[in-house]
């Protein structure tokens, strides 16, 4: 029964699952490439931002230790975990250069080892990845075979940025792919031990492993721009209210509440990447992954469709304000963003956007700035703004009063994605409220489906299917 692991890459993920093993009573190796990373874990801090990581890498800094060395790693663990970066190459594939970097270290450290060793890769790959493109490393360095001399795995997190920690110890379920019964069963005695709420491990090939992995966001974005789709259409109808309807969905054990919120599209590191690697191996291998493809495509054309509906609304040269440039609340997260996206887009048709996020301070904005202005304080966006998006539902957004919106243009139009003000703004003199997912416009929604039904002369036609 080990208590030895190692996590290879300190990063968002390897060092929060560093710190999460340690809290649980194993000692840890943790290796990067990176010496102040090293140097700071080695001092018992945390060495990237993620929620609770200095708190449980500071209290755990005696079962913890960092190294430069992938061998001194190997040599002192009997696991390890590895979760270097796999970026999106411009197939839409996840590249493996750092991970067949680490897999060489590895091997070569497992040539000198006499024991047995379990390699655990989880970092996010496609199918095929761990089998054919990493296990050969790991042979040709070590002059040793897999399945005999050492383990592989292939066990990738299910965690959001924000709570890798909580997520990483409380998983719904642990996914292992083996490369033989005995790596897998070891990993999941680890896992049985190391997790706070153990539920179910799903034990299985390397390669369903791989696919169950990349089709867990698939399958969540899908439902997001199910959502989206729904609250599109619920602008349509008369009284229509996208949260009735999915609220009403989500009762059905089959379908589930969790993401069928419509507002504004997915964004962040893995979501929109996710989907576009599932085409590309899917196309590989002579399937056409239609779903992933239109999911992927719908939630790229968001900003350019917000962006058409806008621009007519505002006159020209006005200003815009976006509140929200993080994917997610509590996130300094703006990669592939959807308040960053709307924010460029408009700019791109001459608007003056001025933006705002609760956690800008931590944000490299030099980037946005190129695009936008950035200011420090909702009140001063919202003192310019003859138009307000906002694009996430960040609890700073909640309290504001119509009164915050009152400046120098008469009326101020309010795209309100997540519906956070619809109670203070829908009826509010001097602002258009315009709620993501509710009717628009009753009368015209009813004249519409009147139309619908019983066409222009009153005469009822073949939608009645009378
Ligand atoms: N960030 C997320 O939300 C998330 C979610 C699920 C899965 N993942 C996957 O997890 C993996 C890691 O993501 P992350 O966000 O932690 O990345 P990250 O960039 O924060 O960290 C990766 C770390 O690995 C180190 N590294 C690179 N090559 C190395 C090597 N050869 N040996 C040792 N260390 C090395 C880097 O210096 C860095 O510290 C990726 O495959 C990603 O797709 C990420």
């Amino acid at each position: 029964m080990t208590q030895n692991v190692s996590v290879i890459g300190l990063g968002k993920l390897g060092a929060s699952m560093a710190g999460a093993f340690a809290s649980r009573g194993f000692n840890v190796v943790g290796v990067d490439v990176n010496q102040r990373s090293i140097d700071l874990v080695n001092e018992g801090h945390a060495p990237v931002q993620e929620t609770d990581l200095e708190e449980y890498i500071s209290q755990n800094k005696e079962r913890i230790r960092a190294t430069l060395s992938h061998e001194d790693a190997v040599l002192n663990s009997d696991i390890s975990f590895v979760i270097v970066p796999t970026p999106s190459d411009e197939k839409g594939s996840f590249s493996l250069q750092y991970a067949e970097w680490a897999f060489k270290e590895i091997g070569k450290a497992l040539a000198k080892k006499s024991t047995y060793h379990n390699v655990v890769l989880t970092s996010t790959v496609l199918p095929g990845a761990t089998r054919q493109g990493l296990i050969p490393i790991l042979e040709r360095e070590s002059g040793k075979k897999a399945g005999v001399d050492f383990g592989v795995c292939y066990s990738p997190e299910f965690i959001a940025l924000g709570s890798i920690i909580r997520d990483f110890l409380n998983p719904d379920f642990t996914l292992i792919g083996e490369f033989d019964e005995r790596s897998g069963a070891m990993l999941e005695d680890i896992y049985s031990r190391a997790m706070v709420n153990h539920q179910k491990s799903a034990r299985m090939s390397l390669e369903n492993a791989e696919l169950t992995k990349i089709s867990v966001n698939t399958f969540v974005t899908t439902k997001i721009t199910f959502a989206n789709m729904l609250a599109e259409i619920c602008e349509k109808l008369p009284g229509g209210d996208v949260d009735v309807v999915s609220n009403a969905l989500g009762l059905d054990a089959r379908i589930g509440r969790k993401y069928l919120t419509g507002a504004i599209g997915y964004g962040g590191p893995c979501f929109p990447r996710d989907n576009v690697a599932l085409t590309y191996i899917a196309k590989e291998l002579g399937v056409e992954a239609e779903i992933a493809s239109t999911t992927d495509g719908m939630n790229r054309s968001i900003a350019a469709k917000v962006a058409d509906r806008l621009i007519p609304m505002v006159k020209p040269g006005s200003t815009v304000a976006v509140l929200g440039l993080s994917y997610k609340p509590f996130s300094h997260v703006t990669e592939e963003s959807q308040g960053v996206y709307v924010a460029r887009q408009l700019s791109k048709h001459g608007v003056r956007v001025v933006a705002y996020d609760p956690m800008s301070n931590e944000m490299s904005l030099d980037d946005l700035r190129r695009d936008f202005v950035v200011l420090d304080s909702i009140k001063e966006c919202l003192a310019q703004a003859e138009a307000v998006l906002i694009t996430t539902p960040d609890p700073a957004f909640k309290d504001l009063a119509a009164a915050d919106f009152k400046n120098e243009w008469a009326e101020v139009l309010v795209f309100d994605f997540w519906r956070t003000l619809r109670e203070q703004l829908k009826d509010a003199p001097g602002i258009k409220y315009v709620g993501i997912g509710t009717s628009e416009d009753d009368a015209a929604n009813t004249a519409r489906l009147k139309k619908l039904w019983w066409g222009n002369d009153g005469e009822s036609n073949g939608a009645s299917g009378k």
